[in-house]
């Protein structure tokens, strides 16, 4: 028996592609027909990815074949999925988020390495150049925007937005706050539970009065965890800043807080790596660096990954301890801590602008739970 392609495709025709009103032979699904004696083999393109759409659309063609064209024909179907391409800039109004332009996460694999130091300096260096900067701090675990601010026991107070009731976040240096830290008592262990962590974070997202931001801070735990995916399925992160110490052990984790990223799934860009205690510098004598936990490996973690690299900052004492009496290091004039910071600040703010033209905005992802494991897709 010989089959003839043209039955093949007109007993195609009868099966009509869902939400579109139009066969698939018309709408271009189906790629190719190939006829071997008594096999058909079918190749067809669809949009919809789910698998339940794939085993419908595979049972048709078997029985709509077998049905018009051959009864014993042996069918091979190979479905390829093709998702609806992303929506061009202009497509995308009304961002979740209005008012705000750039929404930066600072992350970090490992705890400990500067994470909330590097924010912290990177949102006053920002306000200083004349920016309107807010920070969510989103380390529900370990929250220090309330200290490094010098904000501990503030409360953010309710405004009345378009008869809402909002969060006003807490203002210190031409910075504003919200962190989970102005909700809890400074000794109190909080533990959450992944919702109960999502719902106060998406608290502070949607139920505050942020007004017009130029940059939008985020503080992330350590890690690449829930708490990461919350905030990026809540909105759409512009790039990710991410801060590393020069020792292995914290570049490796770096190097997986990148590749979290870069996940095609995520898909947010890397604007670059910071290099945090990048050398010990004593206060008494300025000039001697010691690379006390090695020399530039964030730098050519940079290079190794194609990612920028954004600049560096020495560990000095005084770093720390504008972190504990809450007023970060960049606020002081004409030192070596503010010109680094100043630079990275520069390094971020011209990645912004970068991304900006050159890529579409991100989008916030989609996770969906499929058969007890998490997956993650965009919308
Ligand atoms: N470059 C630095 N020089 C000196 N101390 C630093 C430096 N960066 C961070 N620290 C100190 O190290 C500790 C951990 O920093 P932190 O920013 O809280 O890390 P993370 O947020 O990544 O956990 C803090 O006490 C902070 O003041
Ligand atoms: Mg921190």
């Amino acid at each position: 028996m010989k089959i003839d392609k043209k039955e093949v495709l007109r007993a195609l025709e009868n099966i009509t592609v869902p939400g579109e009103g139009q066969n698939m032979v018309e709408s271009g699904a189906v790629k190719n027909i190939q006829i071997f004696g008594d096999e058909v083999e079918v190749d067809i393109t669809i949009g919809n990815p789910s698998l339940q759409a794939r085993k419908k659309t595979e049972v048709e063609i078997l029985k709509i074949i077998h049905r018009e064209v051959y009864e014993k024909a042996k069918i091979k179907i190979n479905i390829k999925v093709d998702a609806p391409a992303k929506p061009k800039t202009n497509e995308i109004k009304g961002k979740p988020l209005p008012g705000i332009q750039n929404i930066i996460a600072v992350a970090s694999g490992k705890g400990g390495v500067g994470k909330s130091t590097v924010t912290a300096n990177l949102a006053v260096t920002l306000a200083k150049m004349g920016f309107k900067v807010g920070i969510l701090d989103a380390d529900i675990y370990g929250p220090s925007m309330p200290i490094m601010f010098d904000v501990p026991m503030e409360k953010p107070l309710a405004v009345n937005v378009g008869g809402k009731s909002k969060m006003k976040p807490v203002e210190n240096y031409g910075v504003k706050l919200l962190s989970i830290g102005f909700f809890t008592q400074p000794d109190q262990a909080v533990i959450w539970r992944g919702p109960m962590a999502a719902k106060a974070l998406n608290q502070m997202i949607f139920d505050a009065h942020w007004g017009e931001l130029d940059f939008m801070l985020i503080d992330l735990p350590p890690g690449t965890g829930d708490i990461h995916l919350s905030i990026m399925q809540a909105m759409p992160v512009t790039g990710a800043v991410v801060v590393s110490t020069p020792q292995n052990v914290a570049l490796a984790d770096a190097r997986k807080g990148v590749a979290m990223f870069q996940q095609e799934s995520i898909n947010v860009p890397v604007l670059g790596i910071v290099e945090n205690m990048a050398y010990f510098t004593p206060d008494e004598l300025p000039d001697n660096k010691y690379y006390i936990f090695g020399k530039e490996g964030a730098k050519n973690l940079s290079e190794d990954l194609n990612v920028p690299f954004l600049g560096e900052i020495p560990l000095v004492q005084s770093i720390r301890e504008a972190g504990d009496v809450g007023r970060p290091a960049a606020m002081q004039t004409a030192t070596p801590v503010e010109k680094a910071f100043e630079e990275i600040t520069k390094n971020v703010v011209q990645e912004v602008v970068g991304r900006n033209k050159d890529l579409p905005p991100t989008e916030a992802i989609k996770i969906t739970t499929m058969a007890g494991c998490s997956a993650v897709k965009k919308k």
